[in-house]
């Protein structure tokens, strides 16, 4: 149909006839002279209709062209010449193409949206055929097309195995619900969707694979936000006969690769580690967003005496925490930014925050002054660094909780201050704590998911200090997002066995749903670990947005539905009982 794209036209093709395919992205009718912006996949060219006397043919060309309405579904052909008017915003802007035919191949009716026009994302999603048309989606997915590509490249070249996995399986805990399939041959019984591949892939490396991925997708009924999706992929890997150090330093080589064929930028030769402990006390987070300068600070030795009830709790209480953040200049803030500050650490769970703030000649204002001795406050504000012009934001509760809130609140100053530094900044966060006590469920839970191993050999040893006990799992951190985790497996049948004893899965219950894995352990099962990166978070990162819809082709919204195909909708009573299913009335 076409000899050309649109977005490859250039000077080397003057005088050339050139047939080409778009769609018309602007039409400008002078009078007796037309413009067509005509786009493709890679990119727009300007097309001419002239008056009569300069092309043969060009009355109907000039009445075709007069037709055109905005993505038309053109076919074109005409002569490349110099553009009179160089547009420097376009790749073809010192050209544009003097139209001999002009063939309508498919009127589009009035649009329900325009792409200039910023339309809410509920309307693009609807017509997301409209919006994936945009130059700016066509660029965003083709990031993620160039780093799928790069990725698979560099580990064919390096003799990992690609094999798929199931997707009607088992439940797989990755600390999200699952989605489940009836299973119409077995009346009552139910598949479950893959969270992650994870025990299949650590069966490969038992099964003798050595080392595998998989572009794998997962499927986790949670909470949707902008960096997850019920449904996401994730690059999957397992090694066997490794160390964490041997996982990490190709995975790492691997991630400065795509960096460098996708980005042409060169990140850090060694990544920074980190333990996870010193992640929370100096960020408040277990992903640091390292391009923040801004550091928080522990003070309850300077506040565990004052008359503020709310942080000598927190200050003698061995699980408590009472941090600061200083942030400089902060003092502009006005009383009402304050409280925006309070908000937002209250939705991470903060009962309150307090502030000191120090005017451009010194005066202090903070409502907890008043609880302290003129000197103890001047030693703290001291402790912390604040001088005039700043502001404190002091935190005080339980060790995480705080930790979380005042981690938030050092992300917005950032944010607002300006203070987000123009690197990239990866790193490694090592020694998670093992287990994670839930106060609900009055258990421990995994903090990774239950094949991570422990970092001490010894199930007495765990037993023992399951509350300080360390995991030998592992995220890779780029500017504040999680982009991927992993761990060095359980390889020993009964190391697994008191694992889930102590996550209170019982012996009978582990059987029935880990017996497949229990057994496997026991027959010569390597040493193995490994990794899964969020392949939609990488992208959106590379293509610099903030949200993984814009990566996706066919995102769900928020609320879990796919605005254009109308996903998920009510079935017809006779398929649900084809695969014996009943709907409970709403409770
Ligand atoms: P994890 O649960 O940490 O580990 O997932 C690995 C990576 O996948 C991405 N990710 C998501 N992306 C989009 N939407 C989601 N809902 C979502 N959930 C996770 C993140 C995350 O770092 N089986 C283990 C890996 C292993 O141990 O090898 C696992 O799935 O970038
Ligand atoms: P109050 O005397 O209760 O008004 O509290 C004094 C200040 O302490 C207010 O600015 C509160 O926001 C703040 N505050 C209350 N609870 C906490 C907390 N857990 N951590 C930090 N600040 C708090």
């Amino acid at each position: 149909m076409r000899t050309h794209f649109c977005g490859l036209i250039d000077e080397a093709l003057i005088g050339q006839t050139v047939t080409l395919c778009g769609w018309a992205d602007v039409a400008r009718d002078l009078g007796g002279l037309c413009f067509i912006d005509l786009r493709d996949h890679e990119g727009i060219v300007q097309v001419v209709a002239e008056p009569a006397g300069n092309v043969p043919g060009n009355a109907e060309v000039l009445s075709a062209a007069a037709q055109v309405g905005y993505e038309d579904c053109l076919r074109v052909t005409g002569v490349v010449r110099r553009r009179e008017s160089v547009n420097a915003k376009i790749r073809t802007g010192q050209v544009e193409v003097v139209a001999t035919k002009i063939e309508l191949l498919n009127k589009a009716e009035p649009l329900p949206f325009h792409a200039h026009e910023n339309p809410g994302e509920d309307i693009r999603l609807k017509y997301r055929y409209l919006d994936l048309r945009t130059p700016d989606m066509q660029r965003k997915m083709r990031t993620r097309t160039k780093l799928v590509a790069a990725l698979r490249r560099y580990l064919d070249e390096r003799g990992f195995q690609d094999i798929e996995t199931p997707i009607l399986t088992k439940a797989t805990p990755e600390g999200a619900r699952d989605f489940l399939v009836p299973a119409r041959m077995h009346p009552g019984e139910f598949y479950a969707l893959p969270q992650s591949p994870q025990l299949f892939k650590q069966i490969l490396m038992m099964a003798g694979f050595d080392r595998y991925y998989q572009i794998a997708r997962c499927f986790r009924d949670e909470a949707l936000r902008a960096d997850r999706q019920l449904e996401f992929t994730q690059l999957d890997m397992e090694f066997a006969w490794v160390t964490e150090r041997d996982v990490q330093d190709t995975v790492e080589d691997m991630i400065r690769f795509v960096f460098r064929e996708v980005m042409d930028v060169e990140l850090d030769a060694q990544f920074p580690r980190m333990t996870w402990a010193e992640a929370m006390r100096r960020y408040g987070s277990d992903k640091p967003d390292l391009r923040i300068a801004l550091e928080l600070a522990d003070v309850a030795e300077l506040v565990k005496d004052s008359e503020f009830a709310v942080f000598t709790a927190a200050a003698n209480d061995p699980d408590g925490r009472v941090a600061a953040l200083r942030i400089p200049g902060g003092a502009s803030l006005s009383r009402k930014q304050i409280d925006e500050y309070a908000a937002h650490a209250a939705r991470y769970g903060a009962k309150g925050l307090a502030y000191a703030k120090i005017d451009e000649a010194g005066a202090v204002n903070s409502p907890i002054a008043k609880f302290f001795s003129e000197d103890a406050f001047a030693a703290l504000l001291s402790h912390v660094g604040a001088g005039n012009g700043d502001m404190v934001f002091f935190g005080a509760g339980g060790y995480n909780k705080v930790s979380d809130f005042m981690g938030a609140v050092r992300l917005k100053a950032g944010k607002d201050f300006n203070l987000i530094a123009d690197h990239w900044a990866p790193l490694w966060v090592t020694d998670f704590p093992m287990f994670e006590w839930d106060d609900e469920e009055k258990r421990y839970v995994a903090l990774h998911h239950p094949f991570t191993a422990p970092a001490v050999d010894s199930i007495g040893d765990l037993r023992a200090n399951a509350k300080t006990a360390v995991s030998r799992g592992y995220d890779m951190v780029l500017n504040g997002n999680e982009i991927g985790g992993g761990s060095i497996r359980i390889h020993n049948s009964q190391m697994q066995s008191a694992v889930f004893e102590l996550l209170g899965i019982g012996a009978e219950e582990a059987e029935a749903k880990f017996g497949f894995l229990l057994d496997a352990l026991k027959f010569g099962a390597p040493p193995h670990g490994g990794i899964a990166f969020g392949i939609d978070r990488i992208a959106a990162l590379m293509a610099g947005t903030e949200s993984i819809r814009d990566v996706i082709a066919f995102p769900k919204t928020t609320t879990a539905q796919c605005l254009m195909t109308g996903a998920p909708s009510p079935v017809p009573d006779a398929q649900l009982a084809e695969v014996h299913v009943q709907i409970r009335p709403k409770a």
